[in-house]
Formats: structure tokens, C-alpha cells, sequence
């Protein structure tokens, strides 16, 4: 079974509107509630793919009751640890006339210690058998960055491969445990590193420094596609132009795609260009790390793998 955790999800809630006017009160025409966080948006991603998988985090309070039922009604299977406090909120405002998007993300809840050692209970137990983990995103209040690493070693040590797709210190912390695949974008890789990465050379020679941690070092490029460094290549995959509508979460359909062709067994330059063609069919639709299938399809066979070394 492929697991996804998310540690600090959030419900996004977007507002439409004609305008921003001060001192008055402003309609909103139309509201979407949109269960989100990182983990889950592979969750989603893997479901709309055809996979199947496992949202674990922290849930608590009515907006976690709501995230619950909505993640049901999207097919997305979880198994979450309820928190006392209330799962955080996002909220993002479209204006009609201008054409603005504005963004409120508020904080998130605070774990108690309690509440985090239920979840590390849980997570060392886990039915089905863990064959692929994916942690994704930030860490809330009140837990150590170094959660990540203990984590790992907790699949790990259930015969799971972990990909970790986090930045800063969560990310340096996770990579002490060794997990099997890390997926930052250009900016967290030279934020990691501490370079600035300008060529694709400068990327997959920053990527190689970290073969002593990681199998697979995968740097996402945005409309470049991603570079994928193992020890027994490197590769280039390359997506088709696109007319991108939302590229939010195309990391995250790129992880998707990534763990589902992992768990089907194919081989590494595929997985690669599952990635691609997973993350660049997510900017054709508005949702967050929403893919069609057949958008998918399509981008799959215009995706191009060639080694690069
Ligand atoms: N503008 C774009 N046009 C085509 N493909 C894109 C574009 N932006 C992203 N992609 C595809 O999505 C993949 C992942 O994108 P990106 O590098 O932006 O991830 P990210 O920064 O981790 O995103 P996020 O964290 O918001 O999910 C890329 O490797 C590429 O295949
Ligand atoms: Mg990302």
C-alpha cells in the first residue's frame, strides 16, 4: 500500500467577488471549500490516476470533521489522529474585475505531545504493510523538525520506501534518516545546498552531493520538466509546452505520478517521466493538483526521458 502524511493539512476556502472595496461590505458570489495540504494533494493525485492510497496527519475540530467528509466524498481514503485543536483554514480571495488573487493562510493548530506520540503509535502499526511512504509538506506548532527523521526510520523499519518532499530544516533533518527519494524544486535544492543553482548543471551536480542520503534525488524545474539523479544515471524529462492555468501542487501530481509508477513497477527513466507528465497535466486544470486522466495520457506521450550523463 502507498501511504501519504500530511502533518499540517488545511482547508482552503476560496471566495469569488467583483471587487476589494474599503468600508463596505463586500458579496461573495460563490465559495469553494477545498480540502488541501500536501500529502493529501498526493493522495488525490494518485486517486485520479487510478492508485490507490492512504492519508494519514493530524485532523481536529469541525474543520477537521468537514475535511473528513469532503476527502470520503473524493474517493481519498484516510486514517487520521484527531488533535484538540481546530485544522487550520486558508483563505483565498478572487477578484472579478481585477483579475487579483489574494491569499489569508491562517495558523495552524498546535499538536500536544500527547497527540504527536499517538500518531507515531499509529504510524509504527500500520495495515495494510507500508511499501511506499510519502511525507509531504511543513511540520505545525509544538512538534520538532526533527519528527521527519524519526518517522522515516519508522517505515523504514516496516520495509517501506519513503520520498520526503519538505524544505529547510524538516528536509536537512529527514535526510540524516536515509530516505529513499527526495523531490525539491529548484529553489529548496539551493536553499539544501546552499548555492545558487542558475544551469542544469549546477542542479544535478548540487543533487549528486546528496547520494550519501538519498537513491533518488528528483529537482523539479517547472516548465523545464524535472531532472533525476541516481547512482546509476541521471535523466532529463521533458513535458510538452502547455497553456498553464494553476501550476499550485504540480510538485505534488509530480510526487503522484512518481510513487504510482514506483508501486507498478516500472523502470526508473519511466518513473521519471510519469512525473513530468503527471506535474505538467495538473497546470491544465484550476484545482490544486487536480489531473484528468486523459490530460495525463496525453502529456505522457509527448514527454520525452534522455539521459543526461
Ligand atoms: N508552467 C508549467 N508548464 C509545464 N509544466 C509545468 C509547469 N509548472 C510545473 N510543471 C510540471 O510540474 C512539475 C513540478 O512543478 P514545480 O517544479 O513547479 O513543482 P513545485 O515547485 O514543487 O510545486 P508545488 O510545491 O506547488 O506542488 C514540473 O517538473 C513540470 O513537469
Ligand atoms: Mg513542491
Amino acid at each position: 500500500m502507498i501511504y501519504t502524511l500530511t502533518l499540517n493539512p488545511a482547508l482552503d476556502r476560496t471566495f469569488y467577488v467583483e471587487r476589494l472595496v474599503q468600508y463596505e461590505s463586500i458579496r461573495v458570489h460563490r465559495e469553494e471549500r477545498y480540502p488541501g495540504g500536501k500529502g493529501i494533494d498526493v493522495s488525490r493525485v494518485i486517486k485520479q490516476l487510478g492508485g490507490e492510497s492512504i492519508a494519514l496527519g493530524f485532523l481536529g475540530g469541525y474543520t477537521g470533521r468537514e475535511m473528513e467528509g469532503r476527502l470520503i466524498n473524493e474517493g481519498v481514503v484516510g486514517h487520521f489522529v484527531w488533535i484538540r485543536d481546530e485544522t487550520r483554514t486558508n483563505v483565498i480571495v478572487h477578484t472579478r474585475e481585477g483579475g487579483e488573487e489574494i491569499r489569508f493562510n491562517c495558523p495552524g493548530p498546535r499538536v500536544s505531545p500527547q497527540e504527536l506520540a499517538e500518531l507515531m503509535h499509529h504510524c509504527r502499526h500500520l495495515r495494510p504493510k507500508p511499501e511506499f511512504v510519502v511525507i509531504s509538506g511543513s511540520v505545525p506548532e509544538g512538534v520538532d523538525p526533527v519528527v521527519y527523521e524519526e518517522l522515516i526510520l519508522i517505515f523504514e523499519s516496516q520495509g517501506a520506501r519513503v520520498i520526503l518532499d519538505t524544505y529547510g530544516e524538516p528536509l536537512r533533518k529527514g535526510l540524516q534518516a536515509t530516505p529513499f527519494m527526495i523531490k525539491p524544486n529548484r529553489t529548496e535544492l539551493a536553499g539544501l545546498v546552499g548555492k545558487e543553482l542558475s544551469s542544469l548543471e549546477d542542479v544535478v551536480s548540487a543533487g549528486k552531493e546528496l547520494h550519501r542520503y538519498v537513491e533518488i534525488v528528483t529537482v523539479s524545474l517547472g516548465p523545464e520538466g524535472l531532472v533525476g539523479i541516481t547512482r546509476d544515471g541521471t535523466y532529463h524529462a521533458i513535458p510538452p509546452k502547455v497553456e498553464a492555468v494553476n501550476t499550485v501542487g504540480a510538485g505534488d501530481s509530480t510526487v503522484a505520478g512518481m510513487v504510482l509508477a514506483l508501486k507498478r513497477g516500472l523502470d526508473i527513466p519511466e518513473v521519471f517521466r510519469y512525473g513530468a507528465a503527471a506535474g505538467t497535466a495538473s497546470t491544465l486544470t484550476p484545482g490544486t493538483a487536480t489531473v484528468r486522466p486523459q490530460d495525463f495520457e496525453r502529456i505522457l506521450a509527448q514527454t520525452t526521458v534522455k539521459r543526461i550523463d
